[in-house]
């Protein structure tokens, strides 16, 4: 009989083991802002579940910077993320995609870290009870600042940690500190996020692509020409399709599976729909660290200065020989 795991790795103690290893380099800073964001992700994760029994879903009623309508569990999950992070008195600047403006951290909580997040990713899924997530990154202050919006206007190469949460069939926390990603899945009944998913690659090659198709009529010769040639390929084996229509989602099974994602700038969108700071350079950077590429298709990703923090970028990410055979399409059709 196989008896249950009597070493259990917990994020915090993977985290902390990590630490320990960097030595004195490390303050343990990191690992207790990382703790808040996780205590986060448990509290998202409670109401995602319950979402439908204590009317949590539908609109909130306001538009936010981008335009978007607003739904209930976005501003819910913006608030809770603002109260922990500030609470945490680790962090010197907030960006989320539902708030205009930065928050600058008040000198009496202001830590060195800068938090970048999408509170909740995937809102057009949230009624239909399909895969939500929340997605971050970290960067930390220059030395000689005390938190300004200077310090998130940054490559993404930058940053010193990014990962994501994904609410679906189970609650997953995927995280890279710049040394490889790793994955945690959600155990409800100890509320802690074991480690499931050590040492996560990509492989090198997949069988899927994810875009929304239904854009084509909009998308760049390069990116039609590409599509063309893997449903329609000359070994006869086509590409599946998936596509879920939120990036949480459609990333953590690129990464897991391999193949490609894409949502690109196109005739009607001039700089694609994600977001660069808190969508699209998390994703990338997990994406690098797990062995694939992630490109504008003009350029890596983790290299664009970012001008504003809500800014746009075209994202294609995935298994390294599916993202250059992309790119030769870029290179080669006009
Ligand atoms: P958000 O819900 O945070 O605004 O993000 C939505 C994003 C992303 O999750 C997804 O990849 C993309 O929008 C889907 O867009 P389409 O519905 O246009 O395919
Ligand atoms: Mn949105
Ligand atoms: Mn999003
Ligand atoms: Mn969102």
């Amino acid at each position: 009989m196989e008896t249950p795991n009597t070493n259990l790795i917990t994020l915090t103690r993977h985290v902390l083991s990590d630490q320990i290893r960097l030595g004195a380099a490390a303050t343990g800073d990191l690992t207790l802002l990382l703790n808040a964001i996780e205590v986060t992700s448990k509290f998202i994760a409670t109401n995602v579940r319950k979402a439908r029994l204590i009317n949590l879903v539908g609109l909130a009623g306001e538009t936010n910077v981008q335009g978007e309508e607003q739904k209930k569990l976005d501003v819910l999950s913006n608030d809770i993320m603002v109260n922990a992070l500030r609470a945490s008195g680790k962090t010197a600047v907030l960006v989320s995609e539902e708030l205009e403006e930065a928050i600058i951290i008040e000198d009496a909580q202001k830590g060195k870290y800068c938090v970048v997040f999408d509170p909740l990713d995937g809102s057009s899924n949230i009624d239909a009870g399909v895969n939500i997530g929340t997605i971050f990154g970290i960067y930390k202050i220059s030395p000689d600042s005390k938190g300004a919006i200077e310090d998130v206007l940054r490559p993404g190469s930058e940053m010193v940690a990014a990962g994501y949460t994904m609410y679906g069939s189970s609650c997953n926390l995927v995280l890279s500190t710049g040394q490889g990603v790793n994955g945690y899945t959600l155990d409800a009944s100890l509320g802690e996020f074991i480690l499931t998913h050590p040492n996560i690659t990509i492989p090198t090659r997949g069988k899927i692509y994810s875009f929304n198709e239904g854009n084509s009529m909009y998308f760049h010769p390069p990116v039609n020409a590409y599509l063309k040639s893997i449903k329609y390929p000359t070994n006869g084996k086509p590409y599946s399709a998936r596509y879920i229509g939120s990036m949480v989602a459609d990333v953590h099974r690129t990464l897991l599976y391999g193949g490609i994602f894409g949502y690109p700038d196109d005739k009607k969108s001039k700089s694609g729909k994600l977001r660069l700071l808190y969508e699209a350079f998390p994703m990338a950077y997990l994406t690098e660290q797990a062995g694939g590429i992630a490109t504008t298709g003009t350029q890596r990703i983790l290299d664009i200065n970012p001008k504003h923090i809500h800014e746009r970028c075209s994202v294609f990410l995935g298994s390294r020989d599916d993202v250059q055979d992309l790119l030769k399409f870029y290179k080669d059709v006009p």
